[in-house]
């Protein structure tokens, strides 16, 4: 399948997704590679990952941007030539690209069952109490992209999801809500809103100023 949809956040920000149905070679043909973005794609293990990141390039391309318009800084975060910011994310039957004036970060989730087992590692449980096992599922990998979008938006080492993000109480049917990071003796709130689509979990983020 090509283009398969844009969500719009607000003016000026928009996430558009790629549902991945094509195979490597027919990315390949389609898509315009720097050398640095072919030595990574050669070092890729697996041809899913090798997908979600070609998926990128043919998002980039359908914007009017290409894999020239991208580079990375030395933590892995990728900027954008022209000054817009964006964020990426990509799974193994979607990939992701949130497209913004102002910083903002994007995560992609499968929901697993395996999240609830986990949850106490990374998030307060207590917000997943008296929910069916389905909403719990959902809720956990919701706050885990919380968690992710924040962190691809701050990119500082030593950030912990349990540590130091917070996810302010929510319902699932809000769609959004707000989230704290109290990291470096300072304070900074968020927002975040979310979807699902198909068996992913949507979400992203940006600082409340
Ligand atoms: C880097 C990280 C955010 C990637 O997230 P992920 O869910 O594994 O993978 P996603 O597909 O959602 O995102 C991958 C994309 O994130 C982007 N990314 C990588 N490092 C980044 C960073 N430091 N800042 C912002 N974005 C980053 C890249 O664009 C990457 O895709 P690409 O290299 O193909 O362009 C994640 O691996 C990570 O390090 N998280 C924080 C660590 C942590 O605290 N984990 C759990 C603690 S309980």
């Amino acid at each position: 399948m090509p283009f398969y949809k844009e969500i719009i956040i607000n003016d000026t920000t928009s996430i558009y997704l790629w549902k991945i149905e094509e195979d490597f070679n027919t990315f390949f043909r389609q898509v315009q590679l720097k050398d640095t973005s072919l030595t990574r794609l050669e070092c890729m293990k697996s041809e899913s990952h090798q997908n979600g990141f070609l998926a990128v390039r043919m998002l980039l391309q359908y914007l009017q941007y290409s894999d020239f318009d991208l580079y990375y800084d030395d933590f892995g975060k990728p900027h954008l030539k022209d000054g817009k910011h964006i964020s990426i994310s990509h799974s193994q039957d979607f990939s992701a690209i949130l497209i913004s004036n102002t910083p903002m970060g994007i995560d992609l989730e499968i929901l697993k069952d395996k999240i609830v087992t986990i949850a106490p590692r990374f998030m307060d449980a207590s917000h997943l109490e008296n929910l069916e096992q389905d909403n719990k599922i959902k809720k956990a990998t919701v706050i885990w992209g919380i968690k992710e979008s924040i962190f691809k938006i701050k990119n500082e080492r030593g950030i912990s999801f349990p540590k130091h993000i917070f996810e302010k109480p929510f319902h699932l049917n809000d769609k959004r809500g707000f989230a704290q990071l109290r990291f470096n003796n300072l304070i900074e709130e968020y927002c975040f809103q979310f979807e699902f689509v198909d068996n992913y979990a949507l979400v992203c983020a940006f600082q409340n100023k």
